[in-house]
């Protein structure tokens, strides 16, 4: 527990707790957006996956916690690393010669934050149903696709899945770096990975509120 205190106070150690709890995540995200794209085929099918989320009882909780802890840990750890990178140097520079980076990499700190707002929102949307025009409490499916009718709701979930597709591509790629896979040899397929992962995980669920707003999904 002391060299796990003592690695999470260097840079690296906080890192890779990004990367580790990042990867969590991931995983978390790849099967909800597969639960939630079964929608299309029928929107029973979502109520049977949220009614056997609450069948696995304190299994949910602990998956629950474990899932809130990592997005803390990557939180804190993103936070601490912004300022320690700001206090490295508290004057900016005179002029700012853009380096080689994408654009997914410039927009990790604002596309986290506004990730972060989406989550709270997305939790009082469906899983408490406090924003929900006509919440039905385990009735998943007709909650997804009566909450996305409301147009700049379902805008708002496309603008927030770009954000994760972006972030998602970058994080990836960034944590294989940091977990030591970073050889020159394999950096055009740990690119590719992690395009095609966030394309495919953004872009799953993205076809939920896009296919509301073209009048596909009602
Ligand atoms: C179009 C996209 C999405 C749809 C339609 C959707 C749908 C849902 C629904 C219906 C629930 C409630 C399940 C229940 O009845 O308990 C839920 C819960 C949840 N969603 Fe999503 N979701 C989407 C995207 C996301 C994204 C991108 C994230 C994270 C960044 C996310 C994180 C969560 C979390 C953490 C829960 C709570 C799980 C629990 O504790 O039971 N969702 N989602």
């Amino acid at each position: 527990m002391k060299r796990l205190f003592a690695l999470w106070a260097t840079t690296v150690g906080k890192k890779v707790a990004m990367a580790v709890t990042g990867i969590v995540m991931i995983l978390f995200l790849v099967s909800h957006m597969i639960s939630n794209v079964l929608i299309f085929k029928n929107p029973a099918h979502l109520d049977s996956y949220a009614a056997w989320l609450r069948s696995l009882g304190p299994a949910l909780w602990i998956a629950r916690v474990g899932l809130l802890g990592a997005v803390v840990v990557h939180i804190v750890a993103a936070y601490q690393l912004t300022m320690r990178a700001r206090r490295a140097r508290p004057i900016a520079y005179d002029r700012h010669e853009k380096q080689v980076t994408t654009y997914a990499a410039r927009t990790m700190r604002w596309g986290g934050v506004l990730l972060l707002v989406f989550i709270v929102f997305h939790l009082l949307h469906f899983t408490t149903g406090t924003l929900h025009p006509d919440f039905h409490p385990g009735e998943a499916g007709r909650n997804v696709i009566e909450g996305m009718q409301v147009t700049p709701v379902a805008i708002f979930y496309l603008v927030s899945m770009l954000a994760l597709g972006l972030h998602f591509s970058h994080g990836i790629w960034a944590s294989f770096g940091t977990l030591g896979f970073h050889n020159p040899a394999y950096n055009q397929w740990r690119r590719l990975l992690a395009w095609g992962v966030a394309i495919l995980v953004a872009g799953g669920f993205a076809t939920i509120p896009a296919a509301a707003i073209l009048g596909y999904l009602k």
